[in-house]
């Protein structure tokens, strides 16, 4: 069932982090359902209730042009048959303002985000603005962001400027925007942190006393980059340098300061890289694309389960499927 990503933050708030998943293709998209309700193996598994999580599917820009965006909408919906117990939204990463208004007039984006934060703070409003008008007329929810993050996603690129909690309460009121990406520390990509670095957590607990009562907040560039995987992926001929990324004991903490969107890009594109090096690297004889496809669909759908037990999404499935009665 696809909901918009304010429903999933009104179960989420103060408790705990929704997972916010980049995909791009379909062995993604099976691995993503099946991990989010705890099936590891196969579709046809039985729904893990301790494991089972609401999650945000994340469409970038690069992913809706990687092949063309109607085979993303399509195998999504199909995913949503295969998969009726699920309770997700499906929300635009990184938008312009021209992609937000593709993304409304779908009718298949339950979320957007309009990407203004190169912008000055009135421009970053202004167009925020706009997107926003065009958005609620839909139903359709819009996450903005203020402050820059650092690294580089796909054409993102940005130099660490965090979050400013007077202009974070300016924009939240003029722009209208339902949540808000906020800079604490962290940047896109794979390479984080060249030291010991963490999340500026006391600069989000002043922007959580500024901002609107219950008012959610994004962070953006959170994948964890575990050492294992960059170390399976170098065992198997990969040449990654040494790197780190968001401490995952850091996720609820901020949770608990009203984090509820927590976006995981590069964790996925690593488990991809390390299981299909292995796949090929142990199987040289194999030319065969399913084999390291299944073995891939298995590996993400246990990290997502591994995700979301430490953002604390794992389990409240269900409690999300009540509160969504409840109140509709
Ligand atoms: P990572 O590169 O840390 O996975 O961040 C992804 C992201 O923030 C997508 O918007």
């Amino acid at each position: 069932m696809i909901v918009t990503t304010n429903e999933l933050f009104k179960n989420a708030y103060g408790r705990y982090a929704v997972g916010a998943y980049n995909i791009n293709n379909l062995e993604q998209c099976v691995g993503l359902f099946r991990g989010n309700l705890g099936k590891s193996k196969t579709n046809e598994d039985p729904v893990n209730a301790s494991g089972s999580a609401s999650f945000i599917i994340q469409i970038s820009r690069g992913a809706r042009s990687y092949s063309d965006k109607r085979f993303l909408e399509s195998m999504i919906r199909t995913a949503d048959q295969v998969f009726p117990e699920a309770i997700f939204a499906v929300h635009l990463d990184h938008g312009t303002e021209e992609v937000c208004y593709d993304c409304i007039a779908s009718g298949f984006y339950s979320s957007v985000m309009i990407d203004a934060s190169h912008e000055p703070l009135d421009k970053n409003i202004e167009i925020t603005r706009r997107i926003v008008d065009r958005a609620h007329a839909k139903g359709i929810v819009v996450e903005a962001e203020l402050g820059q993050l650092g690294g580089v996603e796909e054409d993102v690129t940005g130099s660490v400027c965090l979050t400013e909690p007077d202009q974070a309460a300016e924009f939240v009121r003029h722009s209208g925007c339902d949540s808000l990406a906020v800079a604490i520390g962290t940047s896109h990509g794979a390479y984080k942190f060249a030291g010991s670095q963490s999340l500026h957590l006391d600069r989000l607990k002043e922007l959580q006393a500024i901002l609107p009562k219950g008012f959610p907040m994004v962070m953006h560039g959170s994948s964890s980059v575990p050492k294992a995987w960059v170390d399976r992926i170098n065992n198997a001929g990969g040449k990654m340098r040494d790197t780190s990324g968001v401490n995952e004991d850091q996720y609820l903490p901020a949770a608990k300061l009203g984090v509820c969107k927590v976006n995981i890009d590069t964790d996925g594109r690593l488990v991809w890289c390390a299981v299909y090096r292995e796949s090929f690297r142990d199987d040289p004889a194999n030319f065969d694309l399913r084999p390291p496809g299944k073995q891939f669909m298995q590996a993400y759908a246990d990290y997502i389960l591994h995700k979301n037990q430490k953002l604390g999404s794992a389990g409240q499935l269900e409690g999300v499927r009540a509160s969504l009665a409840a109140y509709k």
